[in-house]
């Protein structure tokens, strides 16, 4: 296991810590860029309020809630729509990276539980369209959905460029490390596009 994971029992041993939970939602599509680039998949993230590019989901409390309930409950602030998210969906928990000194947040540990979630791409249009109307978050804590470039073409480097953005805490890896675990890019495309993104 790496450094900072925990077991989801240990993870809920934890009763002094915080917790919060995200998800990646995304389906297949057989939509083309221009077409001719195939777009592949839609992954969902958000630019959040502090301008930071995100999972949805957020702080949920498993002394009132299971952390799927919690999770859903958050999805439907922050996306308008109920996407039900089960214990199946999980993927890993662990301990957020510590935050700045400067940070006024609580200073008790924050553990993060992530799922990834596969959807059709007709629900995706419509988190989408819900996400942007009657989603109570929308404007505060959710400045907007974003779908993940996951092509590069010869003129747009698309996928390195999004890397390349600022992202809360252990986002950029847990994208970068669901894109290959299911086989959404391959390790090859990764390679170019993370090397291309530092530079
Ligand atoms: N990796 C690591 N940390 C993350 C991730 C991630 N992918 N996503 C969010 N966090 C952290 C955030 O920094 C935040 O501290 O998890 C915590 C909760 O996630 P949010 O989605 O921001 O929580 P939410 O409940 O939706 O919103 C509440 O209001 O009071 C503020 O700062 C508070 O961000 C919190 C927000
Ligand atoms: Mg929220
Ligand atoms: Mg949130």
């Amino acid at each position: 296991m790496a450094s900072g994971q925990l077991s989801r029992e240990e993870a809920l041993e934890c009763s002094s810590s915080r917790h919060a939970c995200h998800v990646m939602l995304y389906s297949d599509t057989a939509s083309l860029l221009f077409g001719r680039t195939p777009i592949r998949h839609i992954v969902l993230m958000q630019m959040r309020f502090d301008g930071l590019l995100g999972f949805p989901g957020g702080l949920v409390d498993p002394l009132e809630e299971t952390l799927e309930e919690g999770l859903t409950r958050e999805l439907l602030e922050e996306l308008g729509v109920a996407v039900p998210v089960s214990v199946e969906d999980y993927v890993e928990s662990c301990f957020a990276p510590s935050h700045p000194p400067t940070s006024s947040s609580s200073s008790s540990p924050l553990i993060l539980h992530f799922y990834v979630k596969k959807i059709e791409e007709e629900q995706i249009r419509e988190i989408e369209k819900a996400a942007a109307s009657t989603a109570v978050d929308h404007g505060l804590e959710v400045l907007g959905m974003v779908r993940v470039p996951l092509y590069s073409t010869k003129s747009h480097a698309g996928f390195s460029c999004f890397l390349s953005h600022s992202f809360i805490g252990n986002a950029r890896s847990q994208l970068v490390d669901s894109l290959l675990r299911l086989h959404l890019v391959s390790p090859g495309e990764l390679r170019r596009a993370l090397r291309s993104s530092q530079r």
